[in-house]
């Protein structure tokens, strides 16, 4: 059983930060950053909160799909970066859009989230025959655990939602989704702390780096050599599962980390960089978003189109990686 895709649908931030704006916070250059990464510029949420990103996306999504939100049965919201820490963020956007009869839940597998999603959706929309359509919604917000004094990090980041609508179909799709833990503080923020009143000593030790509560720490040399590995072995291990070959691919939408990882996965496959969707010179490294985000601007502006195949492939904090070949 596959999955169709009915409609997608973004939104991101008015405030446009571009690489001379970071000059402001730390010693930078535009060169450096477009060179090292590929990016100009990104958006950032200087007020627009998680939930509100994502259930403008949805709403979006919802309208083009042409469904009813009513006939809406699960809403997967997935972000790292969530405006609370209970209720879910995926409630409140199931609330925004009307989807009044559907389950609602987070998840976070960084920004692996929109290929672990789909995965997901899959999953539910083969065991339970009830369930119409599933709504899934990235939404991060990146910027809430940026440090703004870190020029290794900080300028790599965006924010930014977008959201796609499924329903069940005969339709080809393959996935593969998969985590390596021990690589887990590569990429890390700290969240909460035992509160004074009852903390006790000694506290249990962790290995993990120390950039200050909810402030993000990257070893961006080991993440990198794990994207350039993880996004073409992600692709070979959903093609597998299908029988499709890298030749068969009209488009492939990977995460959106870091052009150079982009141009080396490319090569490590022998697939030419132009059958690459690139978003990130204009919105960033924005986590889960970024599959979605890009995958809804090709379909916009006339790159895919319907019939033809695709590899969405992500890759992130974990770390986790996966794969979705599916057709259009
Ligand atoms: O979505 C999660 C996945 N995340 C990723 O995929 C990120 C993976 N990692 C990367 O993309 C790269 O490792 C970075 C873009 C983060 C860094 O690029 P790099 O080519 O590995 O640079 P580097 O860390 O080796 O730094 C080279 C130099 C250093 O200076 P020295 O020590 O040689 O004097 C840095 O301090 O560049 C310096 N540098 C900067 N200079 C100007 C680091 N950041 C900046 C900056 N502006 N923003």
């Amino acid at each position: 059983m596959g999955i169709k895709i009915l409609g997608t649908g973004s939104f991101v931030p008015q405030q446009r930060l571009t690489n001379d704006d970071f000059r402001r916070f730390v010693d930078t250059n535009d060169e450096w950053i477009r060179t090292r990464t590929g990016i100009s510029e990104r958006r950032m949420a200087g007020w627009e909160p998680v939930w509100y990103m994502g259930a403008k996306a949805a709403g979006q999504a919802i309208e083009r799909a042409g469904i009813s939100p009513e006939d809406i049965g699960l809403v997967i919201t997935t972000t790292a970066t969530p405006d609370f820490l209970t209720p879910s963020i995926a409630c409140v956007i199931q609330n925004e859009v009307g989807a009044v009869n559907a389950a609602a839940f987070d998840m976070n597998a960084a920004c692996s989230g929109f290929v672990y999603a789909l995965d997901t959706a899959r999953r539910f929309l083969e065991t339970d025959d009830s369930l119409k359509y599933v709504l899934v919604t990235a939404s991060e917000a990146l910027s809430r655990f940026t440090n703004f004094n870190d020029r290794t990090t900080c300028i790599l980041f965006g924010d930014g939602a977008a959201a796609a609508v499924i329903e069940r179909s005969d339709k080809l799709f393959s996935s593969h989704i998969a985590a390596d833990g021990s690589g887990a503080g590569y990429l890390c923020a700290r969240n909460l702390r035992p509160a004074p009143e009852i903390a006790q000593e000694p506290e249990i030790e962790d290995s993990f780096p120390d950039a200050g509560d909810r402030k993000l720490y990257q070893d961006g040399k080991e993440v990198y050599k794990f994207a350039t590995k993880a996004l073409p072995l992600a692709f070979e291990l959903a093609a597998q599962k299908c029988g499709i070959t890298k030749e068969d691919i009209d488009w492939f939408i990977p995460h959106q980390a870091n052009v150079r990882i982009i141009e080396t996965a490319a090569k490590k496959l022998g697939a030419p960089m132009d059958k690459f969707i690139v978003t990130l010179d204009h919105y960033g490294n924005t986590s889960s978003a970024s599959i979605p985000l890009a995958l809804n601007e090709a379909i916009n502006d006339g790159r895919v189109q319907r019939g033809q195949k695709l590899a969405l492939i992500g890759f992130g904090a974990g770390l986790t990686y996966g794969g979705a070949i599916l057709e259009y």
